[in-house]
């Protein structure tokens, strides 16, 4: 495939970069390509896996500017410098402006660990715990200035057993995150999905109800 006809996305993330990481993997054959990686955070593990691709990479620390407005158009610039075309938010844990948000709508994908609109926010898995909910998953959504409440795109789920923790909940959803997000990612690169009057639409038709991808079968488990 030829590199430039290829849309350019910027990979945020603030921690472990497992999902860049998934991303990365898909890249060869996708019609994506990750024109830089962005952490807010100097120690994110996720940029030595950019590093690793030969992926340009943005450090900028959040906490060396006054303000949200100001840490967010300095994110715009950084961003602008590696012609970016679409913004792919990979655990990236900083509340977005409005003004960053609109200059991307419509470009710019989130991956959140529950079905939304269960759970927006943070403890998502732990939260799933303690209301006894007996089945869980991730879901990928366009980003709207609401905070992970903008359209749902594609949703995988699994179910919840007795003896599942925060920590196997979040095994679980990493394991359908990685399956799923590059394909998204590859949807908006295609542009078989696109964000039309606050909606998803997936080949000119308006998604009512999230594309189900990968979810977990009756039978089946993740050791
Ligand atoms: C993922 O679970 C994602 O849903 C959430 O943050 C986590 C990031 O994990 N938004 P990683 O850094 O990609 O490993």
């Amino acid at each position: 495939m030829n590199p430039t006809s290829k849309m350019r996305i910027a990979v945020l993330i603030s921690g472990t970069g497992s999902n860049l990481q998934a991303l990365i993997d898909h890249q060869p054959s996708a019609h994506y390509q990750i024109g830089c990686v962005l952490s807010n955070r100097p120690d994110a593990k996720g940029i030595t896996f950019a590093q690793q691709a030969g992926i340009a990479t943005e450090i900028l620390d959040h906490t060396q500017f006054d303000t949200r407005e100001a840490f967010d158009e300095g994110m715009i610039a950084a961003l602008s410098r590696h012609q970016i075309d679409a913004i792919v938010l990979a655990g990236f844990m900083r509340i977005l402006t409005r003004g960053f948000v609109n200059h991307y709508l419509g470009k710019m994908l989130n991956i959140h660990p529950s079905l939304l609109p269960k759970y927006p926010g943070l403890n998502t898995h732990q939260r799933a715990l303690d209301a006894q909910d007996t089945e869980h998953g991730i879901s990928i959504h366009f980003v709207t200035p609401e905070l992970d409440g903008g359209p749902v795109i594609c949703q995988s789920k699994f179910q919840i057993h007795t003896d599942d923790t925060v920590e196997t909940l979040q095994k679980k959803a990493h394991y359908y995150e990685h399956q799923s997000y590059w394909q998204v990612v590859e949807w908006l690169a295609t542009g078989e999905i696109t964000l039309k009057n606050g909606q998803a639409w997936l080949k000119n038709q308006p998604l009512t109800t999230p594309i189900e991808l990968n979810s977990m079968k009756q039978s089946e488990s993740i050791s």
